[in-house]
Protein backbone atom coordinates (compact mmCIF):
# COMPACT_ATOMS: atom_id res chain seq x y z
CA UNK A 1 0.00 0.00 0.00
CA UNK A 2 3.09 2.27 1.02
CA UNK A 3 4.51 1.21 -1.84
CA UNK A 4 1.88 2.34 -4.60
CA UNK A 5 2.19 5.82 -2.74
CA UNK A 6 6.13 5.84 -2.63
CA UNK A 7 6.25 4.84 -6.44
CA UNK A 8 3.71 7.49 -7.42
CA UNK A 9 5.54 10.05 -5.47
CA UNK A 10 8.67 9.09 -7.26
CA UNK A 11 6.67 8.72 -10.29
CA UNK A 12 5.78 12.64 -9.61
CA UNK A 13 9.26 13.58 -8.82
CA UNK A 14 10.99 12.14 -12.08
CA UNK A 15 8.22 13.54 -14.24
CA UNK A 16 7.16 16.86 -12.69
CA UNK A 17 9.59 19.46 -14.70
CA UNK A 18 8.76 17.56 -17.86
CA UNK A 19 9.69 19.87 -20.68
CA UNK A 20 8.34 17.19 -23.30
CA UNK A 21 6.07 19.28 -25.54
CA UNK A 22 5.10 23.24 -25.93
CA UNK A 23 2.61 22.88 -23.15
CA UNK A 24 5.51 23.49 -20.85
CA UNK A 25 6.75 27.04 -21.87
CA UNK A 26 2.77 28.00 -21.10
CA UNK A 27 2.06 26.38 -17.77
CA UNK A 28 1.96 27.83 -13.80
CA UNK A 29 2.46 24.13 -12.49
CA UNK A 30 2.97 20.46 -13.93
CA UNK A 31 -0.92 19.24 -12.94
CA UNK A 32 -0.19 15.61 -11.48
CA UNK A 33 -3.01 13.86 -10.37
CA UNK A 34 -4.34 13.53 -6.64
CA UNK A 35 -5.89 11.72 -4.59
CA UNK A 36 -5.03 8.02 -2.91
CA UNK A 37 -2.32 6.15 -4.31
CA UNK A 38 -4.58 2.92 -3.47
CA UNK A 39 -7.44 3.93 -4.77
CA UNK A 40 -9.88 1.56 -6.63
CA UNK A 41 -11.50 4.58 -8.36
CA UNK A 42 -9.69 6.50 -10.58
CA UNK A 43 -11.25 10.05 -13.05
CA UNK A 44 -9.87 10.98 -16.08
CA UNK A 45 -10.53 14.29 -17.28
CA UNK A 46 -8.83 16.14 -19.82
CA UNK A 47 -6.44 18.83 -19.02
CA UNK A 48 -5.38 21.65 -16.31
CA UNK A 49 -7.58 24.61 -16.93
CA UNK A 50 -6.71 28.30 -15.57
CA UNK A 51 -7.34 27.27 -11.81
CA UNK A 52 -5.79 23.59 -11.77
CA UNK A 53 -3.17 25.67 -13.52
CA UNK A 54 -2.56 28.01 -10.45
CA UNK A 55 -3.33 25.09 -7.88
CA UNK A 56 -1.38 22.56 -9.05
CA UNK A 57 -4.28 20.43 -8.22
CA UNK A 58 -6.65 18.67 -10.84
CA UNK A 59 -10.55 20.08 -10.96
CA UNK A 60 -10.44 22.74 -8.58
CA UNK A 61 -12.29 25.12 -10.54
CA UNK A 62 -16.09 24.89 -11.43
CA UNK A 63 -16.43 21.39 -12.83
CA UNK A 64 -14.29 20.67 -9.82
CA UNK A 65 -16.85 21.65 -7.37
CA UNK A 66 -19.14 19.52 -9.37
CA UNK A 67 -17.72 16.38 -9.17
CA UNK A 68 -17.15 16.55 -5.88
CA UNK A 69 -20.82 17.46 -5.73
CA UNK A 70 -21.01 14.41 -7.55
CA UNK A 71 -18.95 12.13 -5.67
CA UNK A 72 -20.81 13.33 -2.47
CA UNK A 73 -23.52 12.30 -3.63
CA UNK A 74 -22.73 8.57 -3.50
CA UNK A 75 -20.93 8.89 -0.24
CA UNK A 76 -17.65 9.46 -1.39
CA UNK A 77 -14.92 11.98 -1.28
CA UNK A 78 -11.78 13.24 -3.31
CA UNK A 79 -9.42 11.79 -0.81
CA UNK A 80 -10.78 8.15 -1.32
CA UNK A 81 -10.78 8.25 -5.46
CA UNK A 82 -7.66 9.27 -7.39
CA UNK A 83 -8.03 12.36 -10.36
CA UNK A 84 -5.66 13.02 -12.75
CA UNK A 85 -6.40 14.17 -16.86
CA UNK A 86 -4.85 13.18 -20.28
CA UNK A 87 -2.37 16.35 -20.63
CA UNK A 88 -0.36 17.26 -17.00
CA UNK A 89 -0.18 21.46 -18.63
CA UNK A 90 -2.83 23.85 -19.16
CA UNK A 91 -2.87 24.25 -23.12
CA UNK A 92 -3.21 28.22 -24.26
CA UNK A 93 -6.92 29.60 -22.86
CA UNK A 94 -8.27 26.00 -22.41
CA UNK A 95 -7.96 24.91 -25.58
CA UNK A 96 -8.54 21.30 -26.68
CA UNK A 97 -5.53 18.87 -26.63
CA UNK A 98 -3.62 18.46 -29.71
CA UNK A 99 -3.08 14.77 -30.96
CA UNK A 100 0.76 15.14 -30.78
CA UNK A 101 0.64 16.80 -27.25
CA UNK A 102 -1.76 13.58 -26.10
CA UNK A 103 0.48 10.88 -27.52
CA UNK A 104 3.67 12.91 -25.86
CA UNK A 105 1.93 12.81 -22.17
CA UNK A 106 -0.01 9.41 -22.46
CA UNK A 107 2.46 7.51 -20.39
CA UNK A 108 2.24 9.53 -17.76
CA UNK A 109 -1.11 8.61 -16.82
CA UNK A 110 -0.76 4.76 -18.01
CA UNK A 111 2.22 4.42 -15.89
CA UNK A 112 -0.39 6.57 -13.33
CA UNK A 113 -3.02 3.87 -13.84
CA UNK A 114 -0.27 1.01 -14.03
CA UNK A 115 0.48 1.90 -10.08
CA UNK A 116 -2.60 3.14 -8.62
CA UNK A 117 -4.26 -0.22 -10.73
CA UNK A 118 -7.66 1.27 -10.02
CA UNK A 119 -10.26 -1.42 -10.47
CA UNK A 120 -12.51 1.36 -12.38
CA UNK A 121 -11.72 4.52 -14.27
CA UNK A 122 -14.57 6.95 -15.03
CA UNK A 123 -13.20 8.40 -17.73
CA UNK A 124 -14.65 12.06 -18.32
CA UNK A 125 -15.60 13.56 -21.69
CA UNK A 126 -13.98 12.41 -25.07
CA UNK A 127 -10.35 12.57 -24.90
CA UNK A 128 -9.88 10.57 -21.80
CA UNK A 129 -12.14 8.05 -22.78
CA UNK A 130 -10.97 7.59 -26.56
CA UNK A 131 -7.42 7.18 -25.25
CA UNK A 132 -8.44 4.84 -22.59
CA UNK A 133 -10.89 3.15 -24.81
CA UNK A 134 -8.87 3.05 -27.73
CA UNK A 135 -11.41 4.12 -30.24
CA UNK A 136 -12.15 7.45 -32.12
CA UNK A 137 -15.95 6.76 -31.40
CA UNK A 138 -17.28 9.81 -30.06
CA UNK A 139 -18.84 10.45 -26.31
CA UNK A 140 -22.13 10.33 -27.34
CA UNK A 141 -22.18 7.34 -27.81
CA UNK A 142 -19.71 5.82 -25.23
CA UNK A 143 -21.28 7.44 -22.47
CA UNK A 144 -23.13 5.27 -19.78
CA UNK A 145 -22.15 2.10 -21.06
CA UNK A 146 -19.47 -0.81 -19.14
CA UNK A 147 -16.74 -1.16 -20.98
CA UNK A 148 -13.87 -3.62 -19.75
CA UNK A 149 -10.17 -3.43 -20.55
CA UNK A 150 -6.57 -4.87 -19.29
CA UNK A 151 -8.59 -6.67 -16.26
CA UNK A 152 -10.37 -3.09 -15.73
CA UNK A 153 -14.07 -1.63 -15.48
CA UNK A 154 -13.79 1.22 -17.63
CA UNK A 155 -17.09 3.76 -17.58
CA UNK A 156 -17.07 6.39 -19.92
CA UNK A 157 -19.26 9.79 -18.99
CA UNK A 158 -20.17 12.94 -19.52
CA UNK A 159 -17.19 15.81 -18.72
CA UNK A 160 -18.64 17.76 -15.80
CA UNK A 161 -17.79 20.97 -17.31
CA UNK A 162 -20.33 20.42 -20.05
CA UNK A 163 -23.43 20.66 -16.77
CA UNK A 164 -21.66 24.27 -17.29
CA UNK A 165 -23.26 24.95 -20.32
CA UNK A 166 -26.07 22.37 -20.44
CA UNK A 167 -27.62 22.17 -17.00
CA UNK A 168 -30.37 19.81 -18.36
CA UNK A 169 -27.37 17.23 -18.41
CA UNK A 170 -27.24 16.70 -14.65
CA UNK A 171 -29.38 14.28 -14.16
CA UNK A 172 -27.47 12.13 -17.10
CA UNK A 173 -24.02 13.01 -14.89
CA UNK A 174 -25.82 12.15 -11.32
CA UNK A 175 -27.60 8.60 -12.98
CA UNK A 176 -24.31 7.98 -13.89
CA UNK A 177 -22.61 8.40 -10.83
CA UNK A 178 -25.32 5.98 -8.81
CA UNK A 179 -23.93 2.99 -11.65
CA UNK A 180 -20.51 3.85 -10.59
CA UNK A 181 -21.77 2.79 -6.95
CA UNK A 182 -23.74 0.63 -8.11
CA UNK A 183 -20.46 -1.03 -10.31
CA UNK A 184 -18.72 -0.71 -7.02
CA UNK A 185 -21.03 -2.54 -4.55
CA UNK A 186 -21.21 -5.14 -7.42
CA UNK A 187 -18.06 -6.46 -6.82
CA UNK A 188 -16.39 -5.05 -10.26
CA UNK A 189 -17.59 -7.61 -12.30
CA UNK A 190 -15.77 -7.69 -15.52
CA UNK A 191 -15.72 -9.08 -18.85
CA UNK A 192 -14.36 -8.77 -22.12
CA UNK A 193 -13.89 -5.61 -23.73
CA UNK A 194 -16.39 -5.22 -26.34
CA UNK A 195 -14.11 -4.94 -28.72
CA UNK A 196 -12.99 -8.58 -28.05
CA UNK A 197 -16.13 -9.37 -28.11
CA UNK A 198 -16.78 -8.42 -31.73
CA UNK A 199 -15.34 -9.88 -34.71
CA UNK A 200 -15.46 -6.96 -36.38
CA UNK A 201 -13.62 -5.39 -33.34
CA UNK A 202 -16.02 -2.80 -32.86
CA UNK A 203 -16.81 -0.58 -29.76
CA UNK A 204 -20.13 -2.01 -30.44
CA UNK A 205 -21.57 -0.36 -26.88
CA UNK A 206 -24.45 -2.47 -24.38
CA UNK A 207 -28.03 -1.32 -24.09
CA UNK A 208 -27.35 1.62 -21.58
CA UNK A 209 -30.97 1.39 -20.23
CA UNK A 210 -30.52 -1.69 -18.28
CA UNK A 211 -27.74 -1.87 -15.66
CA UNK A 212 -28.82 -5.42 -14.34
CA UNK A 213 -28.63 -7.11 -17.28
CA UNK A 214 -25.39 -5.17 -18.83
CA UNK A 215 -23.51 -5.78 -16.06
CA UNK A 216 -24.97 -9.01 -15.81
CA UNK A 217 -22.58 -9.46 -19.38
CA UNK A 218 -20.07 -9.68 -17.05
N1 LIG B 1 -11.20 19.98 -16.64
C1 LIG B 1 -10.42 18.90 -16.77
O1 LIG B 1 -10.58 18.09 -17.67
N2 LIG B 1 -9.46 18.72 -15.88
C2 LIG B 1 -9.25 19.55 -14.87
O2 LIG B 1 -8.36 19.29 -14.09
C3 LIG B 1 -10.11 20.65 -14.76
C4 LIG B 1 -11.07 20.86 -15.65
Amino acid sequence: MDDKRERLKSFFYKVKDCRQCDLHSGRTRFVFGSGSATAELMFVGEAPGRNEDIQGLPFVGRAGKILDDLLGSIGMNRKEVFIANVLKCRPPANRDPKLEEIDTCKEYLFKQINIIDPKIICTLGKYSTQLILDTSHGITGLRGKVYCKDGRTILPINHPAAILYNPTRMEILQNDFLRIKNIMDSGYRTGPHPAERNEEGDHEADNENDDSEQLGLF
